[in-house]
């Protein structure tokens, strides 16, 4: 008997994109495609999405994560560690080379040690805004601004941004952006922290994975290029050739099209909500809305069979810029967010402790015979 004989021989078929595959068991999160429903923990997404940001850390982690049972330890936690990352900050900010803000996220993420005595998931979640709102200072030329532990997450975000106290609707609608996006299934980056963690690499490398995965303009990229294309549209008359052009040429529309919704992504209207109640975040809505009403019009002609909606990135790209975010760091602020799914999913998959490895299909050459 040879050697290969005792592989299982992999499945004939294969799909390159996954798609209905079921690659883990979860009792984190449920995307149902059909329905326009996102379930977190037993919670509808509207049930969740005026909880902090901490509120919803707490539903995540439990049972996966010793200690934070309840907001407030949560808050407390995530206080110190955000003081500890800054240390990070002051230390590697001058030394990071020319980077985008993503890139530069995924630099100072690198430098989390294994070694270190913060709870990983604790510090995963801490390190992003300071790091991230530090990037973007330094992107303008503006020194980084200490964290304050004593404000909620979403606060001390915005104030490590802008260097002032935030209005509390900014600090709102940034809380809501930070719970809506916390988790959504087996999206790409969460696949590839699970598949990082079963290796038992840590929660640090498993979750600087899934910031690489979510980057591409596929993924999390996409809310900056949505306000490109807003710009470039630039008035409502220019709304159809702009947009018929692009699509002529082959080009997908960013914040349209998602691999399970095929219908109206739930979190695109939670986001909208939370732009509309912001004084100062309502001058591109009616352009948005204009845009994104000959967008769906146009891809529902152009692709009959294939229901493409608006996702979530097309609001987000509104709220992230109505509380102040640069463009160039939006990926960052999805980051922060995603994150507490990405930290519970890296927790689940070490509790299962089962490494990820399918198998593909040889498609090659056959070795000559001799
Ligand atoms: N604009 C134009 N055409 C589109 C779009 C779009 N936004 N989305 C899909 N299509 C077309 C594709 O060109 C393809 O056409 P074809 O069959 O003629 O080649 C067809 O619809 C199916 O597309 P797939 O790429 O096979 O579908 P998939 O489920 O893999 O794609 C994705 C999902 C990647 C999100 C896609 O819709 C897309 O590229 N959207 C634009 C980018 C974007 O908004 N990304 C953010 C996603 S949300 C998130 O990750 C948080």
């Amino acid at each position: 008997m040879t050697i290969s004989s005792h592989i299982a021989p992999a499945p004939e078929t294969t799909s390159p994109g996954l798609e209905n595959t079921v690659a883990a068991e979860t009792i984190l999160s449920h995307v149902d495609g059909a329905a326009g429903r996102l379930i977190v923990r037993g919670y509808d997404l509207d049930q969740i999405s005026s909880w902090s940001f901490e509120a919803l850390l707490v539903l995540l982690w439990k049972d996966l994560a010793p200690g934070q049972v309840t907001e407030a330890d949560v808050q407390s936690a995530l206080g110190q560690a955000r003081a500890a990352a800054f240390h990070l900050v002051e230390r590697l900010l001058p030394t990071i080379p020319h980077l985008s803000q993503v890139e530069a996220l995924r630099f100072l993420l690198a430098a989390l040690a294994d070694s270190q005595t913060v709870p990983h998931h604790v510090m995963a979640i801490a390190a992003v805004p300071v790091f991230a709102a530090a990037i973007a200072r330094n992107a303008a030329g503006s020194a980084p601004v200490a964290p304050d532990a004593s404000l909620s997450h979403a606060e001390d975000f915005l104030f490590m941004l802008h260097g002032t106290r935030p209005s509390e609707e900014n600090v709102r609608a940034l809380n809501t952006y930070l719970v809506t996006v916390a988790d959504h299934g087996l999206n790409a980056s969460t696949f590839a922290a699970r598949v990082i963690a079963s290796t038992k690499a840590g929660m640090f490398s498993s979750v600087i994975g899934a910031l690489c995965a979510l980057k591409g303009p596929l993924h999390g990229g996409a809310p900056g290029p949505v306000l490109d294309m807003l710009d470039a549209i630039g008035s409502e008359d220019n709304i159809n050739a702009w947009l018929s052009a692009s699509l002529a040429r082959g080009e997908r529309l960013m914040g349209f099209g998602h691999r399970i919704y095929r219908v109206r992504d739930p979190r695109a209207d939670v986001l909208k909500q939370a732009v509309g109640l912001l004084r100062h975040g309502g001058g591109r809505i009616g352009f948005a809305e204009a845009v994104e009403a000959e967008a769906l019009a146009l891809l529902a002609e152009k692709k009959p069979l294939r229901p493409l909606q608006t996702n979530v990135e097309f609001y987000t790209a509104l709220v992230l810029e109505a509380v102040g975010f640069p463009r160039e760091s939006f990926t960052n602020v999805f980051a922060a967010g995603r994150m507490g799914g990405w930290t519970a999913h890296v927790l689940e998959q070490e509790r299962l402790g089962k490494l990820i490895r399918p198998q593909s299909r040889y498609v090659g050459p056959q070795p000559s015979q001799m």
